[in-house]
């Protein structure tokens, strides 16, 4: 079995649905994005999450906003629909890059059928990404290991194989034998929600850990490597993603055990120097609180950064990138100034 898909298109009716990934994994519902309003929210509230599934969803979304703008106003509107979807979740990369993608075509005159193909192009880009990621991280996956992985970069937030979990599918596929261990990623619970289900659904061995066992596992010799996700690395190779990621890493260290980002190269942004430089994200305090918790203040941020120095190297479309290396990241860096 394989997890149903995050995002879906229709071409021909230009119609958008999200799975609601608030539900997952005891319901699956779609939500029908029929507007800026309903795209934000689906954005804000999570129920399409990881940074390249909210880019492509939000280039989606502007086109079923276009095909009902009124020609005459549509510069000035799609523009300001753009701003709104950007702004509806500030720390990965991928949201305005891909809104920007758009906008482009649209500053250079293209109509509704040119938007429609700009993200349908991201989207194809996407699963060809997640393919290449597989094919540079899967060499890491010898037989036998353990790989711890936080949070959710697997199919429901990108596309089809997802980014770290993709050497894994591609590892299975050939029929190494490896197990995964996935935090549970506190407060919502992505790793226990999302990870665990879709790797199960494939046929992955994978154990759920609380967050803070990860230490204890670690010391003890279970873990041979750690691969998460990224919602953006910054052009000093500074890694954000979910809070608790610079946990592991500082563990990694400690413990000498190799710390892999995968990182599409939509997810590199070479215009922010550092990761002190990102706005991360902070939500709401009930998130942490839930119906267990004193009625105290929450410190809730979504994301962490971890700082180039931890991070043993960068799994891309365009191979294994060694942080050892003098200029691991020129080669995304040439590419993406190009948006
Ligand atoms: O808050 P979320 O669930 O959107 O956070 C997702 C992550 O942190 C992922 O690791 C990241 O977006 C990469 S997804 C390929």
């Amino acid at each position: 079995m394989r997890v149903p898909p995050a995002i879906l298109w229709d071409s021909a009716t230009l119609s958008l649905k999200l799975l609601d990934q608030r539900l997952l994994p005891h319901e699956q519902t779609y939500l029908d994005i029929t507007n800026l309003q309903e795209a934000c929210a689906a954005i804000a509230t999570l129920a399409v999450r990881g940074a390249p599934a909210i880019g492509i969803a939000a280039a989606y979304a502007l086109v079923v906003c276009a095909r009902s703008l009124p020609e005459q106003t549509a510069t000035t509107d799609l523009t300001d629909l753009a701003s709104q979807l950007k702004a509806a979740r500030p720390t990965a990369v991928n949201l305005a890059w891909a809104v920007d993608r758009l906008l482009k075509v649209h500053q250079a005159g293209g109509g509704l059928d040119a938007l429609h193909r700009e993200a349908r192009a991201i989207h194809d880009e996407d699963r060809a990404i997640c393919r290449a990621i597989g094919a540079a991280g899967a060499p890491l996956i010898k037989p036998g290991v353990s790989v711890l992985t936080h949070c959710n970069a697997g199919a429901l937030a990108v596309s089809e194989l997802g980014t770290a979990t993709a050497p894994l599918y591609l590892s299975h596929q050939a029929g190494i034998p490896f197990r995964v261990y996935a935090d549970e990623t506190r407060p919502l619970l992505q790793g226990a929600r999302l990870t665990a289900w879709e790797l199960q659904a494939a046929g992955i061995d994978v154990t759920l850990i609380c967050d803070n066992a990860a230490a204890a596992l670690m010391a003890s010799g279970e873990i041979d490597l750690v691969i998460v996700g990224t919602d953006r690395v910054t052009r000093n190779g500074d890694v954000v993603n979910k809070i608790g990621t610079l946990n592991l890493a500082v563990l990694c260290r400690h413990f000498g055990i190799p710390f892999y980002v995968a990182c599409p190269s939509s997810t590199f942004d070479p215009h922010t120097a550092t990761g002190a430089d990102v706005t991360i994200e902070h939500r709401a305090a009930q998130e942490v609180l839930g119906e267990q918790a004193a009625r105290v203040k929450a410190h809730n941020p979504a994301f962490d950064v971890t700082p180039a120095e931890l991070v043993s190297g960068l799994i891309t479309d365009r191979g294994l990138l060694d942080y050892s290396s003098d200029h691991p990241l020129l080669p995304l860096l040439e590419d993406q100034q190009q948006y």
